[in-house]
């Protein structure tokens, strides 16, 4: 007979580690050896952003945790690279510094292998919505502004397989003498798990055959597939932000630069519903347009983005940025550096920006019966199975 504490305690550890989230593993990352201890919080790479002042979410908060110096992740121009995701360090090549040592599984290619796939917040593999590599042509972290990433590679699949595939665009320029700072990112689709982004910072170098065109002033990516989900069934590609765009910066209590115009379960993806193609990003060396004409590019800030202003804290990021758009205007007060929504049509953001509230009155609690259902189906699952076992 198992007791309802042993259920109980069995269930919370279950659900811990279902709740697994994901990020890359590199010596060249920030965090590298950031432990569910190290910081007040648990604040290990794979833990998710969610709802976080700037200084929280902007490189994870592992700034003060760097890699060595001579620790670089290197991309060769018009190659391709394996990167490993999981939810565990344990389960990748670079076990030995993990805190629960090698849990390989060399039977399973997955990103988490042996834990439900609700783990890398999917369904199946169907359900998976593709993450991202951003780049900034800059050597000193602390240089490095949210506008300056440019997402240049994207997978469809990741962070379904522990080894993720990137191919990298031909004729990407080479870094500066200290090399590059990139990023990895991820938003997962809204129907399995809660709302959140994911970001991982890492020392890069472009390698091999690189090119003399630097990539142009990153715009923002905006929503241009089909999304029936919507109530939109067709794609509408002179909607898409064509040339460099940055990562989304989403979800987040300050420093967000994509609004939440379709809603909070409706999150930017990095695939074909934010005109993002599978592989190598085309048109990165010219500056971003949307439908033909010139999109606007944000201002760039410059005040250190690691402290944020108060002011810039109380700013309403969606809101006081499509009213500076529907305005005309390009200005920028925050020193959280607040991108315009590139547009052509400023009417088009300001129609739909009575639209821009956070959470619909019914959708916390429809997530809040989808989520109950879900952990009660794992309760239902565990049951079973400790029933099996004390047999
Ligand atoms: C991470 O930990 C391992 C094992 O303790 C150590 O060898 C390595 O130097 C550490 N890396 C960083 C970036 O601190
Ligand atoms: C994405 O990663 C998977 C797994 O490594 C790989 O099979 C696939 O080819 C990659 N896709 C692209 C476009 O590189
Ligand atoms: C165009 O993109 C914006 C910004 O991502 C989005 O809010 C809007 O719904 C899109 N419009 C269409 C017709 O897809």
């Amino acid at each position: 007979m198992i007791s309802t504490i042993t259920l109980g305690l069995a269930i919370a550890a279950f659900a811990k580690s279902a709740a697994g989230h994901a990020s890359i593993w590199h010596q060249s990352m920030w965090g590298f050896n950031v432990t569910a201890q190290t910081f007040s919080y648990d604040n290990r790479p794979v833990v998710p952003l969610q709802q976080m002042p700037f200084n929280q979410w902007w490189f994870h908060n592992h700034l003060a945790y760097p890699p060595h110096p001579d620790d670089f992740m290197e991309f060769p121009a018009g190659g391709s690279v394996n990167m490993q995701i999981s939810c565990d360090k344990g389960y990748t090549d670079l076990y030995a510094s993990a805190p629960g040592g090698d849990i390989r599984d060399p039977n399973s290619p997955l990103a988490c292998p042996g834990q439900p796939t609700t783990a890398i917040h999917a369904n199946n593999i169907e359900d998976v919505a593709g993450c991202a590599i951003g780049i900034a042509y800059k050597s000193d972290v602390n240089d490095v502004q949210p506008q300056d990433f440019a997402i240049f590679t994207v997978n469809y699949t990741c962070p379904w397989y522990l080894n993720t595939e990137f191919q990298i665009p031909a004729d990407m320029p080479a870094c500066p003498e200290g090399g590059c700072i990139c990023g990895w990112f991820w938003i997962h689709n809204p129907d399995s798990g809660s709302e959140q982004m994911y970001m991982n910072g890492f020392q890069c170098k472009i390698t091999g055959q690189t090119g003399n065109t630097p990539i142009g002033t990153p715009g923002l990516a905006r929503r241009c597939g089909a999304d029936p989900a919507n109530g939109k069934p067709d794609a509408s590609p002179n909607n898409c932000t064509v040339g460099p765009v940055q990562p989304f910066y989403w979800d987040q209590q300050e420093g967000n630069n994509v609004g939440m115009f379709e809603g909070i379960y409706s999150p930017p993806l990095y695939n074909g519903l934010y005109g993002f193609v599978d592989g190598a990003q085309p048109n990165l060396f010219q500056e971003p347009t949307v439908g033909g004409a010139p999109a606007a590019v944000p201002a760039s800030s410059s005040a250190p983005a690691q402290s944020p202003s108060p002011s810039a804290q109380s700013v309403p990021v969606v809101a006081s940025s499509s009213a500076d758009t529907a305005a005309g205007s390009v200005a920028v007060s925050a020193s959280v550096n607040v991108p315009q929504p590139a547009t052509t049509s400023a009417s088009a953001i300001a129609a739909s920006a009575p639209k821009c509230k956070r959470r619909l009155p019914g959708e916390k609690k429809q997530k809040k019966r989808k989520s109950k259902a879900r952990r009660s189906s794992i309760e239902r699952h565990l049951k079973k199975r400790l029933a099996h076992e004390s047999h």
